[in-house]
């Protein structure tokens, strides 16, 4: 009976090890998984004491990493060669003194025979994991003083190969951990690389035109703000502010005359200058940008929903959001900032634009979630003041541009609600 109930407490401890298998994997603790590991091995078969050696193949020692009853053990460690090593790698188990006869010892045992029978070690069980050694086990006696079995020294060996794939798993999710924060940091040098890029293209654009001083980093501030209030993702946000960046890149290659031109331009020069979106596009599709259709975006930052824009005459759902997005913010800064050669306009014209353009020129979803945004900043239903901040607090009376916002809101939702119907 006695026997069969020890059988039944080794099953059940050897089934904790399985569980433990997978603590093993999840701990982030080295000492407390290795501690743990042995103590229970210890504890399933009643073991006085043991150690836990961890290989270190640059060194080629044994690096004590847990101990039970045995003292002082974890300062020390053992050079191994070679040849004990590659034994070490071959065997399951090795016994330091003999029971029975013939008894061969393993080099590594006899090399450190007076180390282990210091520290009373009977067995070594080496940890090994798709041929590598990984470290030793290292068990005293059994406290009941009797010999080890053959079943004692299976339900060990099956215990020390759990704690191998354990301690295998544990340095390969380390090793996981250690590249992707690698690779995250590399990743995140290279997205900060090119956003001084992207500025220094911004700076440059606006350099060449003289009138538009800072136009492309507030179009881009601008087509943040919006798709932050569409409920964009934060990379799909960051990608929205670098084609808003990035949007006249084309003018780059456009004549510095057209661009600086002080008064009216011929038909000819608006060819030429027309000509920016697709050559911006040209520009950037080459270039392996973090986020997805940045060039296209810049293609269509002159398309109108209406179909009457430019270069590819594109209408309402064929031109994507993102230049929809850009548009607006374009247009919105063009109207609300000053030029040499006229004044900005009053906000409340630059509204009236907007709600007169809605359908023709700017997306009504776009609108929405810009008027939107700003309504919450003059409302204070929001702390944050971006687009006040942009414009000047000195620019607008809060007070005639809520309501003027509020009732173009109404219009654009009642229009939606039409044409919802109109559909049904
Ligand atoms: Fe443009």
């Amino acid at each position: 009976m006695d026997a069969i109930e020890d059988r039944y407490k080794l099953l059940h401890n050897f089934a904790a090890l399985a569980d433990l298998g997978q603590e093993i994997a999840e701990t982030n603790n080295f000492q407390d998984m290795v501690r743990a590991s042995l103590h229970l091995l210890l504890g399933a078969l009643a073991i006085r004491r043991g150690a836990l050696a961890e290989y270190q193949e640059e060194s080629r020692t044994m690096e004590f990493a847990a101990q039970r009853g045995i003292n002082n053990v974890a300062l020390t460690s053992l050079l191994l060669t070679d040849a004990e090593v590659e034994e070490l790698r071959s065997q399951r188990i090795c016994r330091v003194t003999a029971v029975e006869q013939p008894f061969r010892q393993t080099h590594f045992t006899s090399r450190h025979q007076k180390f282990l029978e210091t520290h009373g070690i009977d067995l070594i069980l080496p940890l090994v994991v798709r041929g590598n050694l990984l470290g030793l086990i290292m068990l005293g006696g059994k406290a009941s003083e009797q010999p080890y079995s053959i079943e004692d020294e299976e339900l060990v060996c099956s215990m020390a190969r759990h704690i191998g794939v354990g301690l295998h798993t544990h340095h390969l999710i380390k090793e996981v951990e250690r590249r992707a924060l690698e690779n995250l940091k590399l990743y995140d040098g290279m997205r900060e690389t090119y956003k001084d890029t992207v500025r220094a293209f911004a700076a440059a654009i606006d350099c060449k035109d003289k009138y538009t001083q800072g136009h492309s980093e507030r179009v881009g501030k601008y087509s943040e703000i919006i798709a932050r209030e569409l409920d964009w993702s934060e990379e799909h946000i960051e990608g929205i502010s670098i084609a808003g960046y990035l949007h006249d890149v084309g003018k780059l290659i456009i004549d510095r005359e057209i661009i600086n031109a002080p008064g009216a331009i011929d038909a000819r020069q608006w060819q030429e200058l027309n000509r920016h979106p697709v050559i911006g596009y040209e520009i950037l599709s080459p270039i392996n940008h973090p986020y997805a259709d940045i060039p296209l975006t810049t293609r269509h930052h002159h398309e109108r929903v209406d179909g009457r824009g430019y270069p590819d005459g594109l209408k309402g759902d064929e031109i994507p959001i993102g230049a929809k997005i850009v548009t607006l913010a374009d247009s919105f800064d063009a109207m609300t900032t000053d030029r040499p050669y006229r004044q900005r306009r009053p906000l409340e014209d630059v509204l009236e634009d907007l709600r007169a353009n809605t359908g023709k020129q700017f997306d009504h979803e776009v609108v929405a979630a810009f008027c939107r945004a700003f309504l919450k900043e003059i409302s204070g239903e929001t702390t944050d003041r971006r687009i006040t901040n942009i414009l000047g607090e000195d620019y607008f009376e809060p007070s005639r541009i809520l309501p003027l916002l509020e009732t173009l809101l109404t219009e654009i939702e009642a229009k939606d609600l039409l044409a919802a119907g109109s559909n049904r």
